[in-house]
């Protein structure tokens, strides 16, 4: 079975890409399911009840979030009813949401976990342990685990990598908007990369209009960041999957830009 994931789904561009290229992408790899990163599909920043729904209406089973979770007020309406939406499971006790759940795919159950990094970010519980707690759990009821472990720095990452590999079925990252080219499958069955890249602008800097990044980079005076507009693209992963042993056997990137066409 194949498991697909699209990489940080930002703004109207982002969200604009899902629209076109979903239907093509199920076509293309056919999974069984589908996961989105939707921390800033809401203007950059946090998600609202409507893209959560229209996410899930284009095919996805399970929205992981990150870093931007609250960004947008308006989750604090709806995180409580939206069982397909994961957001950091270490965040502190009492938040509102979940951190994990399990997603069942005609007949077949897939486990979804959400970890945020804590090196150059907020310092959050410690998502090593808390990975253990959430596999434990969920392995009580199916192999097949996938984690969104949003992280800043490759040396996380690859750390979490190494640490759930052959526990889980793929570790993968999200966060710094750009794709790594080290997507492989660990020698005791986990798919990893470093990170799957974004879905959104494709020129401006990690989406937002270049103008405001370098303006904040010369002047290092407060500037407002916006969704850039202009050309776009889409990156994910495919991951597949034996689904008797939970483990992955491949992981290919998807990415498609004006530099990188898709083809069916
Ligand atoms: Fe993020």
């Amino acid at each position: 079975m194949k498991l697909m994931f699209i990489g940080d789904v930002v703004g109207s561009p982002g969200r604009n890409m899902i629209k076109e290229y979903m239907p093509k992408l199920r076509r293309k790899y056919n999974p069984h399911i589908t996961v989105i990163n939707g921390e800033n599909a809401a203007g950059g920043r946090g998600i609202t009840e409507k893209i959560y729904r229209e996410f899930l209406e284009r095919g996805a089973h399970a929205i992981t979030m990150g870093n931007h979770t609250w960004d947008n007020k308006e989750i604090f309406e709806f995180i409580d009813d939206a069982p397909k939406l994961v957001r950091p499971a270490n965040f502190p006790k009492g938040t509102p949401g979940q951190g994990s759940t399990i997603i069942n795919v005609n007949g077949t159950k897939v486990g979804v976990i959400n970890l945020h990094g804590r090196t150059f970010m907020a310092a959050l519980d410690d998502p090593f342990r808390k990975a253990d707690e959430l596999v434990a759990e969920l392995q009580k009821k199916t192999s097949i685990i996938f984690v969104d472990f949003h992280t800043e720095t490759t040396s996380e990452i690859q750390a979490m990598g190494w640490y759930l590999d052959g526990k889980v079925t793929a570790v993968v990252g999200t966060h710094t908007h750009v794709q790594t080219a080290d997507n492989r499958v660990l020698p005791e069955g986990t798919a990893f990369i470093s990170d799957v890249g974004m879905t959104g602008p494709y020129d401006g800097i990690l989406g937002m209009n270049r103008e405001a990044v370098l303006k904040k980079f010369l002047t290092n005076l407060p500037v407002r960041f916006e969704v850039t507009k202009g050309r776009e693209q889409l990156n994910g992963v495919v991951i597949t999957i034996d689904q008797k042993t939970g483990k992955a056997t491949g992981i290919d990137r998807i990415l498609i830009n004006e530099d990188h066409p898709f083809f069916d």
